[in-house]
């Protein structure tokens, strides 16, 4: 008799996956088929989450297929496949698409509950916020203090640059957005530039997801979030936490003792969290928990994105001298016409700029943008309904390198982004950013330091490639946020 209670206990759970694992071919979707337990996240300790994307992208893609089904362990991912869907995803739809379905768990690991996780009116409510923050108005008021900090930065490569053959150009580069963003945000001088062991350096190298462990238990928590939840599931370290938590919480109490005002994120920050004292109610105050994430969201999502775009630039120019004279001679050109590195000067640099989109599309830093499904959503021209058990995945990278929107889509050619032919593609086939009401907050901020960056950097600097490099690039499958693998070594010559 128990016999029975034995095999039917092992079979359930086998018939459970396996109906799991229909789950698209019972709604007739042209999907991948999933297998226990990854579903189809297949060989991520030796490839990077972008490669395996961009394959499945081009295994499911088909003329006129809006969408093709893969599996995230045994969850369905609707996986975007044409530029129309993306955009009812993203825009026009996005009453049904405003949550991004990320682990977060506000108990155990404060810090995590932030713009990028919270959801539904939470988030809403955050988002219109901050959006203040984030003006052309406030990005001016912020250029000195980043122009400070990277003419500090050509100080410094200019010293290492007579001592050294060949540098690590990706650590540099980080720790300039890390000053930068440690300037902006907590006020602080972080001095990771002199000192490359700053405690802010090391906590922000240590706050990025690293590491397969970290990678699945990230994915655990966007699966399984209420058992992750109820386990206590934290994503953070406690000494990361605990370190920013302290950070946050001195520069609060310094402001408010000493009645300090920086006109920067920080600021902002403190204000929603004491309210308007003029208002009855007060619900909408951010406690202290609240104020600590948006500052920690801010400095996690400002310094290593940025980075790490620069990064990717810098090689390509350095693997072609053509185009790098080009973009020196352009930042060249406008300082002639303005005068001196004025916030308009910037911004009139039009060649640096297309550099930097291209680089931007090739290595898009975040290689898919994720959107849960809040109520069942019919699908445009198809009878596909999405439920609300499922997440859609909108595959940027793969998109970036769509050969049907940029031919030859491994050459770096920032040409493709003169407005003539900009305006040739579907607005969707450029998202480093994501796009709609939910896309990336700090476009502008980052864009900003990228080309202060980068225009300091192409002044001063000629850039080869070292012996370490290897062309095409190996991506470190490791990594969260694209990277190159082994760093990036560069020969960086004084001009
Ligand atoms: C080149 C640099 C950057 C890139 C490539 C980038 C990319 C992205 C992407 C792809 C998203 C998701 C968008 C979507 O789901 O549609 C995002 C969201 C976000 N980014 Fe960025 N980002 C960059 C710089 C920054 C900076 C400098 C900040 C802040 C100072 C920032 C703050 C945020 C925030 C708060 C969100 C969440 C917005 C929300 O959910 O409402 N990012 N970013
Ligand atoms: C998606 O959102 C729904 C309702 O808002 C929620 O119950 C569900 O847990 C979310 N799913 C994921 C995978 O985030
Ligand atoms: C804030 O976070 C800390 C550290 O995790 C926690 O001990 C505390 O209870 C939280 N406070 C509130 C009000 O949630
Ligand atoms: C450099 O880029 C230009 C423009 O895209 C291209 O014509 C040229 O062949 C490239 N040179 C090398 C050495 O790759």
């Amino acid at each position: 008799m128990w016999i029975y209670f034995v095999l039917a206990a092992a079979l359930l759970p086998v018939y459970w996956f396996r109906d799991r694992y229909a789950y698209w071919q019972k709604r007739g979707v042209p999907h991948l088929p999933g297998r226990f337990p990854f579903g189809n996240l297949q060989n991520l300790n030796s490839q990077h989450l972008s490669a395996l994307a961009k394959r499945q992208y081009e295994q499911l893609k088909s003329p006129g297929r809006k969408l093709g089904g893969i599996f995230f362990f045994i969850n369905p991912v609707a996986m975007a496949l044409e530029l129309d869907f993306v955009r009812d995803v993203l825009i026009k739809d996005f009453q049904y698409f405003h949550d991004r379905g990320l682990y977060y768990n506000e108990k155990d690991d404060p810090l995590t509950a932030h713009l990028l996780s919270l959801e539904g009116a939470k988030w809403k409510y955050l988002r219109s916020k901050l959006t203040p923050t984030f003006t052309s108005g406030k990005m001016k008021m912020m250029f000195p203090t980043v122009t400070a900090v990277a003419e500090r930065f050509q100080q410094s490569l200019g010293a290492e640059a007579g001592k050294m053959q060949e540098i690590e150009i990706k650590d540099f580069l980080a720790r300039y957005t890390t000053d930068v963003i440690g300037t902006c945000a907590f006020g602080l001088e972080c001095n990771s530039l002199q000192d490359p062991q700053a405690k802010f350096r090391v906590m922000g190298r240590k706050a990025f997801p690293q590491g397969l462990l970290t990678l699945l238990k990230i994915f655990f928590g966007l699966m399984f979030r209420d058992v992750a939840r109820w386990f206590g599931m934290r994503v953070l370290n406690k000494d990361v936490s605990d370190f920013f938590m302290g950070a946050v919480r001195d520069t609060i109490e310094y402001r408010e003792t000493n009645n300090v005002r920086r006109n920067d994120f920080m600021d902002l920050l403190i204000e929603l969290k004491n309210g308007d004292p003029s208002q009855e109610d007060q619900s909408d105050r951010l406690t202290f928990n609240q104020t600590a994430a948006q500052a920690f969201l801010f400095f996690a999502a400002g310094f290593e994105t940025s980075s790490t775009v620069m990064t990717f630039c810098l090689f390509e120019l350095a693997n072609n001298q053509t185009l790098q004279d080009k973009a020196r001679q352009n930042v060249i050109d406008v300082l002639k016409k303005h005068g001196s590195m004025t916030y308009e000067a910037v911004h009139d640099m039009k060649y640096l700029e297309n550099c930097i989109h291209e680089s931007l599309r090739k290595y898009p830093p975040i290689v898919n943008v994720f959107r849960n499904v809040t109520k069942p959503y019919k699908v445009a021209d198809t009878d596909i309904v999405l439920d609300k058990r499922c997440q859609v995945m909108i595959p940027v990278h793969a998109i970036h390198h769509d050969p049907a929107y940029y031919p030859d889509p491994e050459r770096f050619d920032p040409d493709r982004f003169e407005p003539e032919q900009t305006a040739l593609r579907h607005p969707m086939t450029f998202i480093p950013f994501g796009d709609g009401p939910r896309s990336c907050i700090g476009l502008r901020f980052g864009m900003m330091q990228a080309r202060i960056g980068m225009a300091h950097l192409l002044l001063k600097f000629r850039f080869r490639l070292g012996a370490r490099v290897s062309v095409p690039l190996e991506i470190d499958p490791s990594s969260l946020v694209l990277s190159p693998k082994g760093g990036m070594w560069l020969n960086v010559e004084k001009i």
